[in-house]
């Protein structure tokens, strides 16, 4: 893989996200404007800084109270604490929920560094890192100034009682980039906190192939690893995890297809499953590039699942707009192709032919499993009424309302489990980016009819990039 000295926002197709493109050596950007980046304004962070780092750097700010994006110079940030790296951007995304900032509903009141995607290079190192940080996670050891490195949207030390069992997003010392008090990826430089715990090294991913296998793996790619796609395989994986579904799986009844199976004398254990009973039936609902990453994530799961168990199942993806519909069949004749759909028939469909083709397939009884990947009441109405008994709803949407539309009674009615929240990245992340090598059919082209990622753009351009995503108007670019 080369990796690319520049560095950009990405759009992903449909959510019209855009970024920044620049020069390892100054900003190219659309106006032309060189930046300075002379040695002569450079200083060492610390230590362990190998290489210099210039005084300022260009940013995309937020402006309180909405609406208000600019590119200004500011202060390079610095090493304040042993544990953090300094990382050198290459690629930062603009991502859904960058809008909510942009918006002035994301409760923040004071200008920010925007942006929590970023991947680059680590510049700087704090003190902690080095020979001394035997049973600290690997990274405290063996980062180095050069290292290629993802970065999760929050910060986790790898070392808390969360980080250590896998819940990462809960990290005692979480904090999210893009806040008032850690500066965001939209920029040259990030500070990145706990960065041992924090950090992904792009060369991990690549050792995860055989060496005889061709290398291949697109640099905007990796940018999905920051969020979006560890995001849609923590939905895939949270349902199909779920106890509800490991009957489809074992082809046992519950409660005997688990780690803890109660001891019952043998004339009164239960029968298997008939087949038909093993046939699970699953709906998408969002179609945005999180659901795009949701669905690729559950085909290929359920695909390995049919060779390890002859699982067979039906997904149904639903969005109200024509165009993401469209996308997902592009995307799963794309991976079908690739081997990644094996036993699942899918269908794309709008909000209420959805519903109808779900009723149809089910005989009336309801979805297995919905991923909720929208964020709003709606979509959490539509996937209660689309759940069947003992069924499970596994939402990563970002939730602005302050109830949910249910009531006690219609939970209890229908033996209905819910997963909310934030996705661990760190722990999802080598998972994450096995995914992504195999599929870079869908993950590593740019603009493309079946590529997620729709355009990549000069970090100047910012500031009408956030109007047009906010508008919904650069759509496939
Ligand atoms: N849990 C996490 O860690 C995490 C991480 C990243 C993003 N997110 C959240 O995931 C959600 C999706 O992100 P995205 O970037 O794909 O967003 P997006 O806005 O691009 O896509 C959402 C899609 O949902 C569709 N939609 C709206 N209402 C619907 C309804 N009632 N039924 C079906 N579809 C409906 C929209 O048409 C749109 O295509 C957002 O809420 C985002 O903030 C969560
Ligand atoms: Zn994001
Ligand atoms: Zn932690």
């Amino acid at each position: 893989m080369g990796w690319q000295r520049y560095s950009s926002l990405y759009i992903p197709w449909c959510s019209r996200a855009k970024v920044f493109k620049k020069d390892i050596s100054g900003w190219s950007t659309a106006r032309n404007r060189p930046l300075s980046l002379s040695l002569t304004h450079t200083r060492p962070l610390c230590k362990k800084a190998m290489v210099e780092i210039p005084q300022t750097h260009r940013a995309v700010r937020w402006y309180p109270p909405s609406y208000k994006i600019r590119v200004e110079d500011v202060p390079v940030p610095t090493i304040e604490n042993p544990d953090d790296a300094i990382v050198k951007v290459t690629l930062g995304g603009l991502c859904g929920s960058d809008l909510h900032v942009y918006r002035g509903t994301g409760g923040i009141h004071d200008p920010i560094v925007c942006g929590h995607e970023f991947v680059g290079e680590v510049v700087a190192l704090g003190d902690n890192f080095g020979p001394n940080a035997a049973g600290r996670p690997t990274l405290y050891s063996t980062l180095k100034i050069g290292d290629k490195v993802v970065a999760p949207f929050t910060v986790s030390c790898g070392e808390c009682h969360f980080c250590r069992i896998g819940f990462s997003s809960r990290c005692a010392h979480s904090q999210l980039f893009g806040i008032p008090s850690l500066s965001g990826g939209q920029a040259q430089y990030v500070r990145v906190p706990k960065a041992g715990g924090t950090l992904f090294k792009v060369d991990s991913i690549l050792a995860l192939l055989p060496p005889d296998k061709e290398r291949k793996l697109s640099d905007s790619s990796l940018l999905l690893l920051a969020d979006i796609l560890p995001t849609g395989v923590f939905a895939a994986v949270q349902a199909l995890q779920h106890p509800k579904v490991a009957p489809f799986l074992t082809g046992r009844p519950f409660p005997f297809n688990a780690t803890f199976v109660p001891e019952i004398h043998e004339s009164t254990k239960p029968g298997n499953l008939h087949s038909s009973d093993r046939k699970l039936s699953i709906a998408i609902v969002g179609l945005g590039p999180v659901g795009l990453c949701a669905t690729v994530a559950l085909l290929d799961m359920l695909s390995d699942l049919n060779v390890s168990t002859g699982l067979k199942a039906q997904v149904l993806a639903i969005d109200p707009f024509e165009s993401r519909q469209a996308k997902l069949k592009t995307v799963f004749e794309t991976v079908s192709r690739g081997g990644s759909a094996q036993g699942v028939e899918f269908v794309s469909a709008g909000i209420e032919d959805g519903k109808e083709i779900m009723k149809k397939w089910t005989d009336d009884v309801g979805a297995d499993v919905v991923l909720e990947v929208v964020g709003n009441n709606s979509a959490l109405k539509l996937s209660y009424d689309l759940i069947r008994p003992f069924g499970v709803i596994t939402s990563v949407g970002v939730h602005p309302d302050e109830t949910v539309p249910f009531t006690g009674t219609e939970l209890y009615d229908k033996n209905v489990s819910f997963d909310f929240g934030r996705c661990p990245v760190r722990s999802v992340l080598p998972f994450a980016s096995k995914l992504l090598l195999k599929r870079q059919d869908v993950f590593g082209g740019v603009g493309t009819p079946e590529s997620l990622i729709d355009r990549i753009v000069s970090i100047e351009e910012a500031e009408k990039s956030y109007e047009l995503f906010d508008k919904g108007k650069v759509g496939k670019v």
